[in-house]
């Protein structure tokens, strides 16, 4: 973005920013690695868990902010398989306010017509949290405004082996056929099947890695990384993002001429 066009949005309000995006230009899927609570936390003297508590506001945003501009899924990287790796204290913590969260927060989906799902492993999850787990996306199973995955336990790499695992065991059995295989079959066996691949990455915090992130589903999706710590990252944020995204042009492997803006695989 050229210095001078950042400026003249920092003069902008909320509203005026969402008049800008262009609604034929919108993602269809955002997907977004949630990071720099702890930072946050830190940043103010307070505990770590204060900066994920904090963050449940800007997911509450980003949510609304969704189904505003009618974005059909949100990905959201809550929980990873490597952040078992922290200290007890702040992984008991984070499952107890994941509980809070669907507890508090199960009516307010459902108003919003999103429907809640959980992927990664689980299973893994204390039970009283994988107990809400189970209980929101039973209750929101039958909204279809917004498809919202939690990605919890989760790990892309996991996610494909347990595809290819189950993949090899309907070979075994004789219902699917090796010739059988292809990209979108294969995309069948991931936790996010039915879905279009996202078309917006956005990782907060200012680090530039995927953290075992949606793998598969990241082949070509446009990357937005900002320094902004999830919990500063707001609605004026989400629609900064959203503008940036709008401005990219998306090849796919094609020279700049034939393509069309935001044109599919
Ligand atoms: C992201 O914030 C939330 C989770 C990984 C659960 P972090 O907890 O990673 O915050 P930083 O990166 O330490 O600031
Ligand atoms: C990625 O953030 C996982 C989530 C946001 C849930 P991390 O903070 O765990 O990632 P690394 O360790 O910096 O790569
Ligand atoms: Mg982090």
């Amino acid at each position: 973005m050229a210095k001078g066009a950042e400026t003249n949005l920092d003069h902008l309000s909320d509203n005026e920013l969402f008049a800008l995006l262009n609604p034929d230009l919108l993602p269809r899927h955002i997907a977004i690695i949630m990071d720099g609570n702890g930072r946050w936390a830190e940043l103010r003297g307070l505990p770590r868990i204060a900066g994920h508590a904090e963050g449940i506001k800007s997911v509450r945003e980003i949510i609304t902010l969704c189904r505003d501009l009618d974005i059909g899924a949100l990905t959201i990287y809550a929980f990873s398989q490597e952040n078992w790796k922290r200290p007890a204290l702040e992984i008991n913590a984070l499952m107890m306010l994941l509980e809070q969260y669907l507890q508090n927060e199960m009516e307010e989906l459902i108003r919003k017509g999103a429907r809640f799902r959980a992927i990664g492993r689980v299973d893994s999850l204390p039970s009283t949290a994988l107990n809400w787990v189970r209980r929101v996306e039973r209750e929101t199973a039958h909204l279809d405004k917004l498809m919202l995955n939690v990605a919890l336990s989760y790990g892309g790499r996991s996610e494909i082996v347990d595809a290819v695992r189950s993949l090899a065991e309907d070979v075994q059995d004789g219902r699917v056929q090796p010739e059988m295989i292809d990209e979108a079959f294969l995309e069948g066996y991931l936790s996010t099947r039915g879905l279009p691949d996202p078309d917006l990455l956005i990782r907060t915090s200012g680090e530039t890695r995927i953290s075992n992130f949606l793998l598969w589903q990241l082949a070509y999706t446009e990357m937005y990384f900002t320094p902004t710590l999830w919990p500063d990252f707001r609605r004026r944020e989400g629609l900064l993002a959203l503008l940036e995204y709008q401005k990219r042009e998306r090849r796919f492997g094609q020279v700049p001429d034939t393509v069309s803006p935001q044109s599919g695989l």
